[in-house]
């Protein structure tokens, strides 16, 4: 566990951290990004860290992936990519950079070692987890396999290396209708997440898809009733769900997708009012980019996305801690797992 004390002081004996209007102000341009959703005050706060972290990657040769749920300041000030899953993890794959610093959850820095094992990839903190990444083990890929036999296993991203080592694919949620219909197999496993893989069931009738019981506990809270109240109070706004959540939500919403889907669904619509139905920085990330949209509706906090912070990036790029390690032979099969994914989505796109 991260000793945030010990960390705060001495990161402040060695960068100047008060928050400083004068830099806040010089900054101007990288505030212009976000200043519909973090106020000036905050900004002065949030400033000389982004000065400090952006020095900092570029004396270490570092790039720094993020993705659509971080915070704001992270997200327009830091970021060198931002995306949903399958972009971080292409990215990933492009990066000529010596260090991936990941600003997300530990599997998606586990993707990106996996993707690349020369580089060091480093995790700001290494709590930040996923309840569907622990939801399941190679134990239960083996379990499903015994109980499908013949059957292929599609495991979402959100899983450990020992998981993916184990799948015959990956998917993410914006190629999974894709991988699922490009599989031969009639009866196709898909781990961890229920919820996905019950969207992807309506979208794929042809095929018989049997999942796993694990589900994201951001997009789990969301129910048909809250969808349907909040529509009749709010006429007229646009209902944005990820597929992540319950598939009668997503029935009740006007489009679903990942959540560049969603960025990608907003930026071509353009409607006056949304409501997205996922995590919080989903919206703030994309409201100063589309100043006419106006983002309603309740939202949910994602607490190990929210883990990652400038203080504990700035660490993690000044201490080059923690560096993500994959055991070879797994990492090895976790790759192929994870490649044909990549494959599989620019063939079929
Ligand atoms: P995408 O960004 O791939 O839609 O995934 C959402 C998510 O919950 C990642 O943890
Ligand atoms: Fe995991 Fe859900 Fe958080 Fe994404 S939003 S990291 S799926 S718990």
């Amino acid at each position: 566990m991260l000793d945030m004390h010990l960390i705060r002081d001495d990161l402040n004996a060695l960068y100047d951290l008060a928050p400083n209007p004068g830099l806040a102000a010089e900054m101007a341009p990288i505030y212009a990004r976000m200043s519909r959703v973090i106020s000036p005050a905050d900004w002065a706060i949030h400033a000389p860290y982004v000065a400090a972290i952006n020095a900092l990657k570029r004396e270490r040769n570092a790039t720094i992936l993020a993705h659509n749920y971080m915070t704001p300041e992270i997200f327009h000030g830091i970021a060198d990519v931002v995306g949903d899953s399958l972009q971080l993890a292409i990215e990933a794959t492009r990066t000529e950079a010596e260090v991936i610093v990941q600003c997300g959850v530990h599997f998606m820095a586990e993707t990106s070692k996996i993707l690349n094992p020369a580089k060091t990839v480093l995790m700001p903190d290494m709590a930040a987890g996923c309840s569907l990444a622990d939801s399941i083990t190679a134990e239960g890929v083996a379990e499903m396999r015994a109980r499908y036999p013949g059957a292929p296993v599609v495991s979402y991203v959100n899983t450990t290396a020992e998981v993916k080592a184990a799948s015959d694919i990956c998917c993410t949620s914006s190629n999974a209708v894709q991988i699922i219909r490009a599989l031969e197999a009639e009866t196709i496993i898909m781990t961890p997440d229920k919820y996905l893989a019950q969207n992807v069931a309506a979208q794929v009738p042809e095929k018989r898809i049997v999942w796993w019981d694990g589900s994201c506990i951001v997009h789990e809270q969301y129910t048909a009733q809250d969808i349907r109240e909040f529509r009749a109070w709010n006429p007229g706004t646009r209902i944005i769900a990820h597929p992540e959540c319950p598939p009668d939500v997503v029935a009740e919403a006007d489009f679903s997708g990942s959540t560049a889907g969603i960025l990608g669904y907003v930026s071509a619509e353009r409607p006056e009012r949304a409501m997205l139905v996922t995590e919080c920085s989903m919206a703030s990330n994309i409201a100063d980019a589309h100043p006419d949209v106006e983002f309603i509706g309740p939202c949910n906090m994602c607490p190990f996305m929210k883990k990652i912070t400038l203080e504990k990036i700035l660490w993690s790029l000044h201490s080059m801690t923690t560096q993500i390690e994959v055991e070879p032979s797994i990492a090895g099969r976790a790759r192929l797992a994870v490649q044909r994914m990549i494959d599989l989505s620019a063939k079929e796109a």
